[in-house]
């Protein structure tokens, strides 16, 4: 769930801006990318910076319209890209010094709030689930994955208990009718015995499916990855998530490439050009008690970033390697 939506006051509240702002900090001047615009809350807080330029990029063709209007104001010193951030490595900015890359994964306010792109349960008709730049959607994932295929979406991306039943119960369902948002609500309702108050019966499989249809996973991986590349030396790579496993990859991505593992006790070489960041801070920023309850899905925000050492591109990292299964879940798309 992402803090930058739902809120008391029903408007867009950019998370953890302040924190954000005083780690990349603008006010020296440089260019920035944010690679998920949105409602541009960042991006424009860094253009109030004097001597700022932002690439900003946005998978939703909807966020172009914001774009336009900050592209009145700031001219030459703001572009924005309709692309999705695994993609970033293609813009052309090997002469640029790029001084910060941020992301705040997920969806924002108005997409949720969007009927079209069906991401909310509540919503009525046709399943959807895509944010832009997408191959199928979540109607197509729902109506021809197989039963085994769906249960892992369900398991792996939503941690959801009763992710067998659901999808046999939907391989049953579909045999007689196409499965539209309120069907595909009634069967987790049906399939789940253990009832839970606090949280809507279809919040993980919701997510499961928007992570799967985005694929968010590959997404984030490709994104980092890339991102390292368009980095230059003493620039800061952050990264704001909104639920376990994004985190986790973020953690392990960060960690991996600031400590050099191949150092053994034993050997007179020191391969410094593996260790590419300083990793100031172990543990994440979280949104202070003001920011939760001015933005109460705030509370799940974590941000977590890291300075870039050297001048190296070409690293190597594990990190397909280690989240190899969830890719693997992700690419069941490929034959919709
Ligand atoms: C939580 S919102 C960002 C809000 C933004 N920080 C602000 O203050 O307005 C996330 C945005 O990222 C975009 N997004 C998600 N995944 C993306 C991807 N892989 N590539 C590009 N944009 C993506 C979504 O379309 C959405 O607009």
């Amino acid at each position: 769930m992402d803090a930058t939506i739902v809120s008391k006051l029903q408007k867009h509240y950019p998370v953890l801006l302040k924190e954000i702002i005083s780690v990349i900090s603008p006010q020296h001047g440089g260019t920035f990318i944010d690679c998920t615009f949105g409602q541009g809350g960042y991006s424009k807080k860094i253009l109030d910076f004097k001597n700022t330029n932002v690439i900003a990029l946005d998978r939703d063709i909807e966020s172009g319209k914001i774009a336009n209007r900050l592209k009145e104001k700031f001219k030459d010193r703001f572009i924005f890209k309709n692309i999705k951030f695994s993609q970033l490595n293609n813009l052309k900015l090997k002469n640029v010094n790029i001084r910060g890359i941020i992301f705040d994964l997920g969806y924002s306010f108005t997409q949720i709030k969007d009927p079209q792109k069906g991401l909310s349960f509540n919503a009525s008709g046709k399943l959807n689930m895509q944010l832009g730049l997408n191959s199928y959607s979540a109607e197509d994932a729902i109506n021809k994955l197989d039963e085994k295929e769906l249960e892992r979406i369900f398991k792996f991306f939503g941690d959801e208990k009763e992710a067998k039943y659901i999808a046999r119960n939907i391989i049953k369902e579909r045999s007689k009718n196409k499965i539209d948002t309120k069907g595909l609500v009634e069967i987790i309702d049906k399939s789940k015995k253990r009832k839970n108050f606090k949280v809507h019966n279809a919040t993980k499989v919701f997510q499961a499916l928007r992570i799967f249809v985005n694929k968010e996973i590959s997404e984030l991986i490709f994104g980092l990855i890339n991102a390292v590349k368009v980095l230059k030396k003493g620039g800061v790579l952050g990264v704001v998530t909104f639920h376990s496993l994004e985190d986790r990859i973020v953690k392990y991505f960060f960690k991996s490439l600031s400590e050099n593992k191949s150092i053994s006790r034993y050997s007179p070489f020191v391969k410094q050009a593996d260790i590419l960041f300083n990793l100031i801070q172990k543990k994440p920023i979280t949104p202070s008690d003001e920011e939760i309850s001015k933005n109460p899905p705030s509370r799940s925000a974590k941000f977590r970033y890291v300075i870039k050492k050297t001048d190296f591109y070409n690293f190597e990292t594990d990190i397909e390697e280690q989240f190899r299964n969830y890719i693997e879940i992700e690419n069941y798309g490929d034959k919709l």
